[in-house]
């Protein structure tokens, strides 16, 4: 894929060789930036960047942020709407119409489902998904990747388990989806019965070749001894019953004894923020790499910045 000017709204926009390129260009990007006495890269400098935050983030949009600044782009934007003209009413489309007047590209945050790839289609500039409602955050599912391949020197052949609400969860549905592109995959989906992964994505990736998946509710002793345990929160924001929520919220607790079963080499993840899913006596176990890859979200965002304005490393 040639990226130059195309948008990035779903992981499904990517084939394993563009995930590959992105991959290789972090990895690239972040060793030019440890040699940097200024930890910069000014290569995007006189390029604008629109930060269009409709809903809460603090790792998405600080990271794209950084990586805006580590590029020497200059960055617009709110987090937010108080303060912007959305209050007034302003349609979605008038306000992207209105920051391409001012942008070379768009990153956007927004609650609603499909609202990123409709401003794609109408901003007539680059746009990057940094999540949509339920739906897709493509670059946390390349950052969770870039993670997986740093830290175990490879992605395919791995058994990774998620743990956690599979159901609201669009990182693990994005994360599943790109795994299910790679070779000899084995899943293990750990959820409580009401926050199964949807069985439209099940049905789909179980059809690829060289995959195992598995279902169930239990913390087994397989699932502490996988390559990768990835866990997510309890999306409290996406219930639309709160009592659900409230019995379901504490399904999971993976803490520091817990993980005494766990595989020396078994790396925990969790896109952030935690609730109680993670106990903070796990935070110090050599096992935890969920703030590092909190961190691996700069150069990834670096590396799909420089490749949609066009420019190589
Ligand atoms: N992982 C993630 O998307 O975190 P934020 O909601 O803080 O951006």
């Amino acid at each position: 894929m040639n990226f130059k000017g195309r948008s990035i709204i779903s992981i499904r926009d990517l084939s394993v060789d563009d995930i590959t390129n992105i991959l290789g260009t972090a990895q690239k990007i972040e060793s030019l930036t440890s040699q940097s006495p200024s930890k910069t890269l000014n290569i995007a400098k006189g390029k604008v960047i629109a930060s269009l935050f409709f809903e809460p983030s603090t790792r998405t949009r600080l990271s794209f942020e950084t990586a805006m600044q580590m590029l020497g782009a200059k960055v617009i934007g709110f987090s937010g709407t108080e303060g912007t003209s959305v209050k007034k009413g302003e349609t979605l489309k008038d306000t992207a119409l209105t920051v391409a007047q001012y942008a070379d590209m768009i990153v956007m945050r927004h609650p609603l489902e499909g609202s990123a790839r409709y401003v794609s289609e109408v901003a007539g500039i680059p746009v990057i998904n940094g999540g949509d409602g339920a739906n897709q955050h493509p670059t946390q599912t390349l950052l969770d990747l870039y993670t997986i391949a740093k830290r175990k020197g490879k992605i395919s052949g791995l058994t990774i388990a998620m743990v956690g609400d599979l159901k609201y969860g669009r990182t693990v549905h994005s994360l599943a989806y790109a795994l299910s592109l790679f070779d000899n995959i084995r899943l293990i989906f750990v959820s409580p019965e009401e926050l199964k992964m949807p069985k439209y994505l099940v049905d789909e990736i179980s059809k690829k070749q060289n995959i195992d998946i598995v279902e169930t509710r239990d913390i087994s002793d397989e699932v502490l001894k996988s390559d990768v345990i990835y866990v997510t929160r309890i999306q409290k924001e996406r219930f639309p019953d709160p009592q659900e929520y409230h019995r379901l919220k504490s399904a999971y607790v993976i803490d520091a004894k817990l993980m005494e079963g766990a595989a020396k080499n078994t790396i925990v993840m969790h896109p952030l923020p935690r609730v109680d899913e993670i106990s903070t006596d796990v935070d110090t176990m050599e096992n935890a790499v969920y703030f590092p890859q909190a961190g691996n979200g700069v150069p990834v965002r670096m590396a799909l910045i420089l490749l949609l304005l066009g420019y190589d490393v």
